[in-house]
């Protein structure tokens, strides 16, 4: 059955191993299905929610728009904009945050990691982030929304405006209600310095992830390095889940050889740390590697990314305007 996809990325730098095996691997295994509709957007507005340097705003935009390109997202088959150069975006955001509630936005998670603690500091914006989420994916009819995990409860808030719009103003699934696509397995990648943490852009250790852009001798150096225990090779699954720093380990190297985790378990059991981490380091610079190189030749060439972006943005503006304008028919405008 054809999906209609919508999902985004946060033009805010530091593009990393968690966001490639979490979302954007996903986004290019979609597109390859010839029914689906794809839209991929970077989120420079969702970007703006914490401060950002104006210029390396726009270097992260093209930057994003370049892993896009490189990872095999296709300007021919997906439909590929900045979100700030649709304005219906803002738009929708405005008439959907009048029908969310605040217990709501009270309960979001990603809120409270990232205003910290210190919430009456926080941006209102960083605040009501979610309810621009929804309006990007509600405003293209979007089905399925490919995501890492820590998106979950930004779909279900999603899912519950969808709901009350068509409620309030009488319009059963006039607002379609999207699933969340989020891969089975290795959905979560964690830092390399701490299994319990998630691998970020914002850690301010360089060495906690392996960045797309990062070249040959920064990926070994960065595997050689990250923390482990002093344990032999675990020969099964449960005994591998109680470590969290090889379960991560184990969990990058299946995912990136599109393997299951019992074979890997398998293929290293009575093998050294030292095998095994050569191993992983040989996976990465053979799938990741490439994608920084052209990340690197398509960054020379900005003109060609910014006229991507501009087609892309009058492709979705088409749709999305469309969408705003039935939207305020059923309020009454
Ligand atoms: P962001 O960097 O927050 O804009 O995230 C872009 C996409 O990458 C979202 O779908 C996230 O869920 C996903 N993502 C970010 N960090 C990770 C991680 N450590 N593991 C898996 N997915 C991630
Ligand atoms: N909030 C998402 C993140 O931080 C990015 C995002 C914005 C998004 N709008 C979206 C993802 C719409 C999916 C669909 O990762």
């Amino acid at each position: 059955m054809s999906k209609k996809i919508f999902s985004g990325v946060q033009p805010t730098g530091n593009l990393h191993l968690g966001n490639y095996l979490g979302a954007i691997k996903n986004f290019v295994n979609l597109q390859k299905e010839k029914e689906n509709i794809c839209i991929y957007c970077v989120v420079d507005l969702h970007a703006i929610t914490i401060k950002q340097d104006p210029e390396i705003l726009k270097k992260n935009i093209r930057e994003t728009t370049a892993v896009f390109l490189a990872s095999g997202l296709d300007p021919k088959k997906s439909i590929i904009f900045n979100q700030s150069m649709v304005s219906s975006h803002a738009e929708g955001a405005w008439i959907l945050g009048c029908v969310a509630r605040m217990g709501w936005l009270n309960r979001m998670t990603q809120f409270k990691e990232k205003a910290g603690k210190d919430k009456e500091k926080a941006s209102v914006g960083l605040y009501i982030y979610p309810i621009l989420m929804a309006s990007d994916i509600l405003l293209y009819d979007a089905t399925h929304v490919p995501v890492g995990e820590d998106q979950k409860q930004h779909l279900e808030l999603t899912r519950d405006i969808a709901q009350k719009f068509n409620s309030d103003f009488n319009a059963p699934n006039f607002l379609i209600e999207p699933e969340p696509l989020i891969q089975q397995n290795f959905s979560r990648i964690m830092s390399l310095k701490d299994g319990k943490k998630k691998m970020s852009k914002s850690d301010p250790s360089d060495q906690s992830r392996i960045n797309l852009t990062d070249n040959k001798d920064q990926i070994v150096n960065k595997i050689k390095k990250a923390k482990t225990d002093s344990g032999i090779l675990p020969d099964n699954d449960s005994d591998l889940q109680k470590r969290p720093e090889l379960n991560n380990l184990y969990g990058i190297f299946s995912s990136i050889q599109d393997q299951n985790l019992d074979l890997t378990i398998d293929e290293f059991k009575g093998k050294n740390f030292s095998d095994f981490k050569n191993s992983l380091s040989d996976a990465l610079v053979e799938k990741i590697y490439p994608i920084s190189l052209e990340i690197n030749k398509l960054l020379k060439d900005e003109r060609y990314i910014d006229e991507i972006l501009l087609s892309g943005a009058s492709k979705a503006e088409k749709i999305a305007s469309k969408k705003v304008n039935d939207i305020k028919k059923k309020i009454g405008f």
